[in-house]
């Protein structure tokens, strides 16, 4: 049942502290504090590039892991969405790695891209919440996210157990490729650690969440702005939206904004912005205060460190606890999320069964 809550999406979002908890617990050991991924029939050390594909939101959480391995494994990564990545034909080396991501393990686009890329000789690992699944059938190794049953259509908890998974993938990767040493995996494993109660924190935000739902409730189209790790989690705000509210939402680079959809900017269009004190912070602040000199009305998710300077420019905030650079993506990703169901709720629409969407997409 849903526990007392009105909707399963908004008991799943409640869910998120305890499946990252669930999810590190079985792939970080913890009496020496390392992460200890199950044994994998090829070595991480040797790949010569990974393949992230995935459909909807797996796709954003892909996104995430992309910025990880890359920076922290100096894995080269190549991703697309499953519907598009058979056509490319990419060229690809026997040997490179598959990460399939999706909750369901049923996706027909995945498993179609999961089948094509095996034919090209690649090892393939899935990151899957059902473990019983097609996919977890047809893969060499499957790592699980520990999320439970996802009841709702719009998928929230799973989506950050699938970026705590990845979080351990890029770290037992660095290691194995001779790019993070000890103390560097001690401080990404101390954040992650301590993530379940920074993300228990979230929910104090609840009256701010419901004060900008009340702004883009009232919107036909809102702007979502994300620079880094946080571009995905944009877009991850803006489909939620999409799916659960009917209201046309987009997620551009913060940077990207200014090379056309500066345009739409005017009151009407209120700008949903992700902007953590990370090392981007600056950069994502001067963009966001180009759009403010243009009319538009900023909405940001930001955190302790942030806060002041974002309240200079912010008709609303939510102020999240400050975390390593490393985690932010996936704790900021819980208000997006929780946004789109206020709205939803303020909208009165059928929250946990949207219009036109089923919970596994098993045609092509
Ligand atoms: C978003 C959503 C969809 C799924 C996508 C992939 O809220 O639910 O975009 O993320 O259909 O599904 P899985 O992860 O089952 O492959």
């Amino acid at each position: 049942g849903k526990d007392g809550y009105r909707h399963y999406m908004e008991k799943e979002l409640h869910e998120h502290p305890l499946v990252i908890g669930q999810t590190l617990q079985r792939m970080v050991d913890p009496a020496s504090r390392r992460v200890m991924l199950p044994e994998m029939p090829f070595d991480l050390a040797s790949v010569p590039r990974a393949v992230i594909t995935a459909c909807g939101s797996a796709f954003y959480a892909g996104m995430i892991g992309r910025y990880w391995l890359e920076d922290i494994a100096r894995l080269p990564v190549d991703i697309d969405v499953a519907s598009e990545m058979r056509y490319r034909n990419p060229p690809l080396t026997a040997g490179s790695l598959g990460l399939l991501i999706s909750q369901s393990g049923e996706t027909a686009d995945t498993l179609a891209a999961l089948r094509s890329l095996r034919e090209k000789a690649v090892h393939i690992l899935s990151v899957l919440n059902v473990e019983h699944s097609t996919m977890a059938r047809e893969s060499d190794v499957v790592l699980g996210t520990v999320a439970g049953p996802e009841i709702s259509v719009a998928s929230t908890k799973a989506f950050t157990a699938q970026l705590t998974v990845l979080a351990c993938l890029s770290i037992a990767a660095a290691r194995a490729r001779g790019t993070l040493d000890e103390a560097g995996e001690d401080a990404l494993v101390s954040a992650l650690l301590d993530l379940p109660s920074r993300a228990a924190e979230v929910f104090t935000q609840g009256p701010a969440i419901r004060r900008m739902a009340q702004i883009v409730v009232e919107a036909r189209d809102v702007l979502y702005l994300g620079r880094g790790s946080m571009f995905p989690v944009a877009m991850e705000g803006a489909l939620k939206l999409k799916e659960i509210t009917y209201i046309h939402a987009e997620a551009y680079a913060a940077g990207e904004m200014k090379h056309g959809p500066i345009s739409l900017i005017d009151r009407t269009v209120p700008i949903v912005a992700s902007a953590p004190y990370t090392p981007l912070f600056d950069k994502t602040l001067s963009n966001l205060q180009e759009a403010k000199a243009r009319g538009g009305r900023l909405l940001v998710f930001t955190d302790t460190k942030g806060a002041d300077r974002v309240s200079a420019i912010a008709e609303e905030m939510v102020v999240l606890p400050h975390v390593h650079d490393f985690v932010a993506p996936i704790l900021q990703t819980i208000p997006v999320q929780m946004l789109a169901y206020e709205v939803a709720v303020l909208k009165g629409t059928d929250v946990d069964q949207p219009r036109n969407l089923a919970k596994s997409v098993t045609v092509e």
